[in-house]
C-alpha cells in the first residue's frame, strides 16, 4: 500500500506518503506491519505529532512498556521514555545524555523482550548523534557453518546492569530488582518472519552460559566484531520530524556522541510482544 525507498542496500526503508496525524486505517496498519517485518527499520519523515499521537500509533503494534527508569518518563504519557541531555530545574529530563551509546538491543533483559521501538525526534543538535543499526539476520546468515553449529542451543546472559555501567547512570535499588540479569537463546527466530537472528549485543551480553569464561569471551568478541561489520550496518542521520520504528527481535543499534553544548531530545515508546509471539521463540 505504501511506497518505500531503501535506506541501505540490505535493510531499512523510508515509508513515503504517510502522515501520522491522519488516523491510520486498519489496512494501513497491516501494511506497515508487513513492511516493518520485511525491512526491519522504517523511517517516517516530516512527521509532526503530539505525545498522545505517538502513544496511540505505537499501540497498534503491541502493548507498550512503562520503562523502569521512571525519572525519565514523560510526565503526561508514561509510555514515553525521554532520551535526552537536556537539564530542567537542575535535573536531566532524559536518559543517555550526550555520550556514545554502545550496541544494544532495547529491553533484551526482559523475560519477554521488546519486539520494537519507536523513536520520534523532538530537538536535535546541528550534527552528530547518528543512530546505527545492525541487521542481525544477515549477520547470522553469513556466519560460517561451524560457528552456527557451536552456538546452536546456547544461551547467553543479558545484563542491563552491564549496560548502565558502560553507558548510563546506575539504577536505584527498586529498579535493579525490576531488571535482573536474564538468559536467552543466542540464536532466536523472528516471531513474524521466522528468520534466525543473532540475539546478543556488546552492551548487554556478558557470558555464554555454561562456557568457560575465556572461551566465552573469545566467541563473544568474535561475534561483536562480526555483527558490526559495515555490510550489516545502516547509519541514520536524523532530521527534525523523523520517526523511526525498528525491530528489536533482529536489529541492534548504537548512537554516536554529539556536541554536549547542544540540546537533543528524542521520545521513545517500547513495544512488547503479544503473548503468542513472546519468548521462548
Ligand atoms: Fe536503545
Amino acid at each position: 500500500m505504501y511506497e518505500t525507498r531503501l535506506l541501505s542496500p540490505n535493510f531499512g526503508a523510508e515509508v513515503l506518503d504517510f502522515r501520522l496525524t491522519q488516523r491510520p486505517s486498519s489496512e494501513s496498519i497491516d501494511s506497515i506491519k508487513k513492511i516493518w517485518a520485511e525491512y526491519k527499520v522504517l523511517l517516517f519523515r516530516s512527521q509532526s505529532v503530539s505525545e498522545a499521537d505517538l502513544v496511540r500509533f505505537s499501540q497498534h503494534f503491541g502493548s507498550l512498556e512503562i520503562h523502569v527508569r521512571e525519572e525519565y518518563l514523560s510526565p503526561q504519557h508514561p509510555e514515553i521514555l525521554y532520551v535526552s541531555n537536556i537539564e530542567r530545574n537542575g535535573r536531566r529530563i532524559g536518559i543517555l545524555s550526550d555520550n556514545e551509546v554502545g550496541w544494544h538491543y532495547d529491553q533484551i533483559y526482559l523475560p519477554k523482550p521488546a519486539v520494537g521501538s519507536l523513536l520520534m525526534t523532538d530537538t536535535l543538535p546541528s550534527d552528530g548523534g547518528n543512530t546505527e543499526f545492525s541487521d542481525m539476520c544477515a549477520a547470522f546468515d553469513a556466519l560460517p557453518q561451524n560457528i552456527k553449529n557451536k552456538l546452536d542451543g546456547c544461551l547467553a546472559n543479558q545484563s542491563y546492569e552491564a549496560f548502565n555501567q558502560a553507558y548510563s547512570v546506575p539504577t536505584n535499588k527498586k529498579q535493579k530488582s525490576q531488571s535482573p540479569d536474564i538468559q536467552h537463546p543466542i540464536i532466536r527466530r523472528h516471531p513474524i518472519t521466522d528468520r534466525k537472528a543473532l540475539y546478543l549485543c556488546p552492551g548487554m551480553t556478558t557470558q555464554i552460559v555454561g562456557w568457560d569464561s575465556t572461551e566465552s569471551s573469545e566467541m563473544l568478541d568474535f561475534l561483536f566484531e562480526w555483527t558490526t561489520r559495515p555490510e550489516f550496518i545502516y547509519s541514520h542521520e536524523w532530521q527534525l520530524g523523523d520517526m523511526l520504528l525498528w525491530d528489536n527481535a533482529c536489529t541492534m543499534h548504537r548512537r554516536d556522541p554529539f556536541d554536549p553544548l547542544q540540546e537533543r531530545l528524542m521520545k521513545r515508546t517500547t513495544i512488547l510482544p503479544p503473548e503468542h509471539l513472546a519468548a521462548p521463540y
